[in-house]
């Protein structure tokens, strides 16, 4: 089961940007702690990993998915405006998970709306880091019972 995990714009400064907001683990540790997660609960997932600051890069990215089983994205501030990205989604029919480390819903108005939902099976919000493995289990469940 090849699932492929995108990160979005800024996330490669987590560790140090805004800790109080998303934490001090760096994006390589996040990513390090999945595989390990992902490792116990099946030795048939693989995961790739892939971050851009740029929209159209992920777009790429996404479209050239026809080898994965499944998406984890975090498209950071795309999620509130990308109808680009929430399409490329939809035109690969890729099944697709959204994440993020914070809850959106509980801060600015502006970032309650993802325009990424829509083209996902589920989404997961404010439990940091652990949000990506929450994600995984979620999607991995969804893949093996379809
Ligand atoms: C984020 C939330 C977004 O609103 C923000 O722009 C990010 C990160 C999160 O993981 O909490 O860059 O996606």
């Amino acid at each position: 089961m090849k699932i492929l995990v995108i990160n979005g714009p800024n996330l490669n400064l987590l560790g140090e940007r805004e800790p109080e907001i998303y934490g001090s683990t760096t994006l390589e540790d996040i990513n390090q702690e999945l595989i390990a997660f992902a490792k116990n609960l099946s030795n048939e997932i693989e995961l790739e990993f892939f971050q851009s600051n740029h929209e159209g890069e992920i777009i790429d990215k996404i479209h050239s998915i026809k080898d994965y089983d499944g998406l984890i994205i975090n498209p950071a501030a795309y999620t509130h405006t990308s109808i680009a990205i929430s399409d490329a989604i939809k035109a690969t029919k890729i099944k697709a998970a959204e994440v993020h480390l914070s809850n959106i819903f509980s801060r600015e108005d502006y970032r309650k709306n993802s325009f990424i939902a829509s083209s996902c099976i589920g989404s997961i919000a404010g439990f940091n880091k652990t949000s990506y493995k929450m994600a995984l289990l979620g999607l991995y469940d969804y893949l093996k019972n379809e």
